[in-house]
């Protein structure tokens, strides 16, 4: 009885040592297709600090305005302060060292470059999600960046100006790859 479940067993090893064998042989052909220059580029969306991927058009807060009033209040507040949907876009300026830290574009972000990715890729959210022209993106951005104090309210935002703004807590972060001195008291948070 033994020495036959035994047989069994090693028929069970047998199998699977064949099906690991098979799927590391398995070719996959006829499966998936190499993307097209056109999805790629649909895809490709990222706008870093240097703004270099930033497309044309412009925009400023004045335009922004009605944008905003109709498509973001909503879900932001009319002041941008409600957050009754989603994040304060403003405030909580100097309490990153304090003990209730308040996140916003204005008191965290570091790159205006990632406001205008930001509602580019995500904003207004699904069901209408990238339903916004590049030129209403730059209006949005330029309004939520005047709304902060970090821009004038007449300022047009563009590919060339969005990556000169500077955000009040661009010096705030760690460099990348810090180099510290030799027992040197490190920031908060780094390692
Ligand atoms: C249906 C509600 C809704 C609407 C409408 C909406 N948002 Fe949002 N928004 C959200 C939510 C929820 C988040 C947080 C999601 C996340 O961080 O992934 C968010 C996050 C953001 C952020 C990032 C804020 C942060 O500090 O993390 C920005 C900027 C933003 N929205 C801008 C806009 C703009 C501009 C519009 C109008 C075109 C808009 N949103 C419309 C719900 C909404």
């Amino acid at each position: 009885m033994v020495s036959r479940s035994f047989k069994h067993l090693s028929l069970v090893v047998g199998l699977l040592s064949c099906a690991t064998a098979f799927a590391q042989s398995a070719k996959y052909s006829g499966v998936g297709r190499a993307p097209s220059a056109t999805e790629i580029k649909d895809w490709d969306i990222s706008v870093g600090p240097s703004g270099k991927e930033l497309p044309p058009g412009s925009g400023t807060a004045k335009q922004g305005a009605p944008i905003y009033a109709a498509k973001c209040a909503g879900c932001h507040g009319v002041d941008l302060m409600d957050g009754k949907g989603g994040p304060r876009l403003r405030g909580g300026e100097g309490t990153l060292t304090s003990l209730r830290i308040e996140r916003s574009i204005g008191s965290y972000w570091g790159f205006a470059t990632t406001v205008w990715d930001f509602i580019n890729r995500d904003m207004p959210p699904t069901p209408v999600r990238g339903t916004l022209t590049h030129e209403e993106v730059y209006a949005l951005t330029a309004f939520i960046l005047s709304k902060n104090n970090i821009i004038k309210e007449d300022e047009v935002m563009d590919a060339k100006s969005l990556p000169r703004v500077k955000m009040p807590n661009r010096e705030g972060y760690v460099p990348f790859n810090p180099v510290y001195k030799k027992d040197a008291v490190r920031p908060h948070g780094s390692y």
